[in-house]
């Protein structure tokens, strides 16, 4: 088994370290020579793909993060309005899908009763279904009109890493593929995107060469009962994975809010001492969401609140409020999920291991629930 580990400790730190892989092997082969989005092994014809007027994404879990990130960009780039279904509630909410709707389920496993049966829902309703997969030959592709598989190898720890970014590049592909072929406002930029998202895997390298600090954060942390992260547009699905996985990792209270939430409500649980991360969008960030969410940390840390706050190199903004500061490498904003959730991995990795927990194999969770 140490063999099969790569040489670390457990099967998530490699997954973590593999990401770069994952990341950069969906992308590969996605593109022609010009740079034009191809995806022949979609098997939809174009014309069907064309009269699509809403997409639903169906998933659980981090899959259905990952789902709620692809919302942001894929609505961006196509203006067909996406939404995100957990798959154990679609199958009972009588949902709204026709013969001009686009089902996409994400899956690491492919095997997920819960998005399987809703897959089977959305073709009875006459949905196109495309599957979102890592696992060939699985189930959730085979009951799918199509499949677009993710190529981040086999992913074997319980807490998914590489799959989700692995899932968030193919359904940036497939929104971008869809601007291209209805030839938006947006589709001549699409090339730009695929340009951009392939710079992507060497800046994941370069991030996961500074997490020394983020393994000592996590050390002083492990008797931490409760910890919030905080996000703002694509920055909140973000959230919302980080506080997954201290939950699944490190059976710790953790919750992700929307920042723009924050005085609605959970600014009551800041305390003095609470640790909350904040995912911070890049300063270039449209409709000044970078200085709203500055202003988050201020409102936070004035309440005696603990910050850890992941920025952008070169963002200065955050440091007069920040206990601790995370740097990822500048990227554009859609594509920052890629870079932000790296150190959140690795924190609950991290405090998992400080408590002496099974990182690989957390109690009371399955790789894959074949259960509905
Ligand atoms: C289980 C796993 C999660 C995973 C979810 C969806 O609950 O513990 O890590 O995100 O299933 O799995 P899937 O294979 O459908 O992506």
């Amino acid at each position: 088994a140490a063999a099969e580990k790569g040489g670390y400790d457990t099967f998530m730190e490699k997954e973590i370290f593999d990401q770069p892989h994952a990341v950069g092997d969906t992308l590969l082969g996605r593109t022609d020579e010009a740079g034009h989005l191809v995806l022949d092994e979609l098997r939809i014809s174009e014309e069907q793909l064309k009269n699509v007027d809403r997409i639903t994404v169906v998933a659980c879990g981090t899959a259905a993060y990952a789902g709620m990130v692809a919302k942001y960009a894929i609505e961006h780039w196509t203006r067909i309005p996406v939404e995100v279904s957990l798959a154990h509630e679609f199958r009972y909410s009588d949902p709204i899908v026709n013969e001009r709707s686009l089902v996409v389920s994400i899956s690491q496993s492919g095997e997920t009763m819960d998005t399987l049966m809703a897959v089977k829902h959305a073709r009875e309703l006459g949905a196109l279904t495309i599957s979102v997969c890592n696992t060939h030959g699985s189930t959730i592709p085979r009951e799918s009109d199509a499949v677009l598989y993710t190529h981040a190898g086999p992913e074997i720890a319980v807490a998914s890493t590489k799959a989700f970014l692995a899932q968030i590049t193919a359904c940036y592909v497939l929104g971008l593929y869809l601007s291209q072929l209805r030839g938006g406002t947006f589709a001549d930029d699409a090339q730009a995107v695929m340009k951009e998202l392939h710079e992507v895997p060497a800046k994941i390298e370069e991030l996961l060469g500074t997490m020394g600090r983020v393994q000592e954060i996590a050390r002083f942390m492990a008797d931490t009962r409760s910890v919030l992260f905080l996000g703002r547009n694509v920055g909140f699905p973000i959230a919302m994975e980080g506080a997954l996985k201290l939950k699944e990792l490190a059976y710790i209270h953790a919750e992700g809010f929307a920042a723009g939430e924050l005085k609605h409500g959970p600014i009551a649980l800041i305390e003095p001492g609470q640790p909350v991360f904040v995912v911070v969008p890049g300063p270039d960030t449209p409709h000044e969401l970078h200085k709203k969410v500055v202003s988050n940390i201020q409102e936070i840390r004035a309440r005696g609140a603990r910050t850890i706050v992941i920025a952008q190199e070169g963002d200065e903004d955050v440091v007069p409020f920040a206990d601790e500061v995370i740097r990822v490498p500048r990227t554009s904003p859609l594509l920052q999920p890629l870079l932000t959730v790296v150190p959140l991995q690795m924190f609950a990795l991290h405090l998992s291991t400080a408590k002496g927990l099974d990182v690989d194999q957390p109690r009371n969770l399955a790789k894959s629930v074949t259960v509905e």
